[in-house]
């Protein structure tokens, strides 16, 4: 039952530190990869912190993400840094909330179902053997940049119907837009955040020329842009095109850096794990030459979906999400305020070793249909978050990481480099320091 207001204020606030004035502890957060784990440690699973000027309360574990998911609407909402909001614009999918959210989902959805996801399969297969086979070519390679290039260009194929689009203005322009969407949000000719909001004006014009092109044909294609141009509810709602250059944005931006993490990781983790690469391999000589791939052939692939899993809990793309308390409630004996922020952990929930046996060992058969240790509770698996805004782009991840994997396992052998910084950057999304130097050879 609900507790009363006075019930509510007399429990003390989470344990915790609230850093300097005004910046609190947003540095060490954005800097120190252990930031949460000492914390953890010092305080337990819910502590207080100040990120970007707002009290933060860190909410910790299965029991938590549930709290948090089955709540959202009624005690939380989604919140981003003011930055990020402008420049992902007000009519972005990610800035919604309550029931315009959920319409807009619906819409969006229509792009990732699963009919749609299969009629991707070619492009993605197409762009991956390009990749492939040129990092073959270059038999030494510093791999984490050519990976960003690689799933920016499936995106915008897919998206903006723009072949090798890293490589072309559209990738300049998304790339200076992104430098500015986690930063101070001062808009003046030489701050990051100036030039990502000149640079967004000009990415919606690029976005709204192929949209109108697009909506004057007879038929707008089976991409992912002609699908969400034709997209509708059961009320008849579909998305104007002002909306459609800020959703085309948003899932241009929602893919590329999280997508382009997993994939590095999942080749790092490989490389060091011998054994590992050996049951892929072998996996992957059942699906030899089965090109062009199908949804069902690669439901197949079991183990190497263990694989990318267990890639996921180690090494989360996406470290946790931030919501706004938008009503006051308790939270194992703690009061937390309306106004204050939340944010939900993914990487130490992926510690837990309540759930995880030796957490911090790479061990796809914790996955194994016998062992499924992420089934011991709801929500102590979740690179992908969970409840109403879980990632919409969860299933079009998994598909493009396996194609990924299936056609590298298949062609080419891939060893690190020696005298290498192998420590992970976190910022944006976690990838080696130096950037992953490795060494290919075609698969004999
Ligand atoms: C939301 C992770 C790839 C589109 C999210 C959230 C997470 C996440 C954790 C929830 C954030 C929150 O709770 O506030 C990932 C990971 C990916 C990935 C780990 C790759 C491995 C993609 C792709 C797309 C995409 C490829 C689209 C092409 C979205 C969208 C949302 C979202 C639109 C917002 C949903 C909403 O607010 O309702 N993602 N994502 N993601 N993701 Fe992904």
């Amino acid at each position: 039952q609900k507790m009363t207001n006075q019930e509510l204020t007399s429990l003390p606030l989470p344990p915790g530190e609230s850093g300097l004035p005004f910046i609190g502890e947003t540095i060490s957060f954005f800097t120190d990869p252990n930031f949460s784990q000492k914390r953890v440690a010092k305080y337990g699973k819910v502590y207080q912190t100040n990120i970007f000027g707002n009290p933060t309360v860190t909410m910790i574990g299965a029991e938590a993400n549930n709290f948090l998911f089955r709540n959202e609407n009624k005690y939380v909402v989604s919140t981003w840094p003011k930055s990020t909001k402008i420049l992902l614009g007000d009519l972005s999918l990610a800035v919604k909330n309550g029931e315009f959210h959920k319409s807009r989902r619906q819409l969006l959805y229509q792009a990732f179902q699963p009919r749609a996801l299969a009629s991707y399969i070619p492009t993605m297969e197409k762009i991956t053997e390009q990749y492939i086979n040129n990092w073959l070519e270059q038999k030494e390679l510093i791999w984490y940049p050519q990976i960003r290039d690689y799933t920016f260009d499936i995106a915008s194929n897919l998206l903006v119907s723009t072949d090798g689009g890293s490589h072309t203005v559209l990738g300049e322009l998304f790339e200076d837009w992104c430098a500015g969407l986690f930063t101070l949000p001062i808009n003046l000719p030489w701050t990051k955040f100036g030039k990502a909001l000149r640079c967004r004006k000009k990415l919606l014009k690029y976005i709204e020329e192929i949209v109108i092109k697009r909506q004057q044909l007879d038929n707008p294609g089976e991409d992912a842009l002609g699908l969400l141009i034709q997209a509708e509810d059961e009320a008849g709602n579909k998305l104007t095109t002002e909306e459609l250059k800020d959703q085309v944005l948003l899932l241009l931006f929602a893919g590329h850096e999280t997508l382009t993490s997993a994939i590095a990781s999942f080749c790092l983790l490989t490389a060091q794990n011998p054994d590992v690469m050996a049951k892929l391999t072998a996996e992957q000589t059942k699906f030899a030459n089965k090109s062009p791939l199908t949804l069902d052939t690669i439901k197949e692939m079991t183990y190497l979906d263990q694989v990318i899993k267990e890639v996921m809990r180690i090494i989360p793309p996406v470290g946790g999400g931030f919501r706004e308390v938008i009503e006051s409630f308790e939270f194992n004996g703690y009061q937390i305020p309306k106004g204050w922020t939340i944010q939900y952990q993914i990487a130490q929930t992926h510690q837990d070793k309540d759930i995880y046996t030796e957490s911090d060992r790479f061990d796809p058969d914790r996955f194994s249909p016998e062992r499924q240790e992420d089934k011991k509770a709801s929500f102590a698996y979740i690179p992908f978050g969970g409840g109403l805004r879980e990632c919409l782009g969860k299933e079009f991840a998994r598909l493009e990481m396996r194609i990924f994997a299936s056609l590298l396992l298949q062609k080419c052998q891939w060893e690190l480099l020696p005298n290498q910084n192998l420590e992970l950057v976190t910022v944006p999304t976690p990838h080696p320091k130096d950037g992953l130097k490795v060494k290919t050879r075609a698969f004999l």
